[in-house]
C-alpha cells in the first residue's frame, strides 16, 4: 500500500499534510485534488465529535467520497473524538489510510493501534499540549507516528503553541527512523523550522495553504529552510 512506504521510510524532505479542515466544504474534491497537484503529500482529515473538541466535522462518507474521487491519495485521518476505537472500521471500510487517536481518549493504546494495523491502515497517536509527555513514551512502539498538537484541538487557524517544542524533542529522540513525528496547528512558514529543528518530519497545515492564494508556493514555504536527511533520526 502506498500509505505504508510514505509514513514508514524515513523522508528525505519533510511531508506535508494538508488539512482540508481550512478547505472550502462545498468544492472539497476540487480543494483536496488541488492541494496533491500542488506538492502535498498526502491529505490530513480531521474528524471531530463535539464532545472530545467543540466543534464537527466530518465523518467516514466524506472519506469514502473522497477515496472514489481520489483512488491515490494517502487519507491520514485524525479522529478528536472521546471513542476513536468506533471508528477504525468504518474508516477502514470508508479507505482511510492511516488513523491517529488522541492517548487521552484510550484506556488501551496498544490495543487500539493493533486493531487499526489489523485492518490494514497505519496508526498515529496525538497529544495535546497540557499532556505529560509520559503519557505517550510507553507505547510509542504500538505506533507508526506520533501526532504533537502544537493548538488545543478544534479549529484551524489557531495560534502555534510553541511550548510543545520540548515534547516534541523528547518524543522525536526515542523513535526509530521508520517511525514519523507529525506536528498540527499554527504550522506555517514562521512556525515550520522550529517544528523541524525539534525533531518533527511531518507537517500538517490547514490555514498555512488553503489561506494561501498560492497552494504550491504555500506548500514549498512550509518545507523550505528544512535541512532533515534520510534516516537522520
Ligand atoms: C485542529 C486540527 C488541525 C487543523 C490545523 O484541531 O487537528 O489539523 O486543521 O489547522 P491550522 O493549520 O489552520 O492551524
Ligand atoms: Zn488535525
Amino acid at each position: 500500500m502506498a500509505t505504508t512506504t510514505l509514513l514508514s521510510k524515513p523522508p528525505r524532505k519533510p511531508l506535508v499534510g494538508a488539512s482540508i479542515l481550512a478547505a472550502d466544504f462545498a468544492k472539497m474534491g476540487p480543494e483536496a485534488r488541488s492541494a496533491l497537484d500542488s506538492g502535498a503529500d498526502f491529505l490530513h482529515f480531521d474528524v471531530m465529535d463535539g464532545h472530545f473538541v467543540p466543534n464537527l466535522t466530518m465523518g467516514p462518507d466524506m472519506c469514502r467520497s473522497l477515496r472514489r474521487e481520489l483512488p491515490d491519495a494517502l487519507i491520514d485521518v485524525h479522529l478528536m473524538v472521546t471513542d476513536p476505537g468506533l471508528f477504525a472500521e468504518p474508516f477502514a471500510a470508508a479507505g482511510a489510510d492511516h488513523l491517529t487517536f488522541h492517548i487521552e481518549a484510550v484506556e488501551d493504546p496498544a490495543a487500539l493501534a493493533a486493531t487499526i494495523h489489523e485492518l490494514d491502515m497505519t496508526a498515529g497517536v496525538a497529544i495535546n499540549p497540557p499532556t505529560d509527555v509520559s503519557r505517550v513514551m510507553g507505547v510509542l512502539d504500538a505506533v507508526d507516528m506520533v501526532l504533537i498538537m502544537s493548538i488545543n484541538p478544534g479549529f484551524a487557524g489557531q495560534t502555534f503553541m510553541p511550548e510543545v517544542l520540548g515534547t516534541a524533542r523528547t518524543v522525536s529522540a526515542a523513535l526509530r527512523p521508520d517511525q514519523r513525528l507529525a506536528i498540527d496547528g499554527g504550522v506555517n512558514r514562521a512556525t515550520a523550522p522550529a517544528c523541524l529543528a525539534a525533531g518533527c518530519d511531518v507537517l500538517l497545515a490547514a490555514t498555512a495553504i488553503y489561506g494561501s492564494q498560492d497552494y504550491a508556493e504555500a506548500v514549498a514555504a512550509l518545507r523550505s529552510g528544512a535541512s532533515i536527511v534520510s534516516g537522520s533520526r
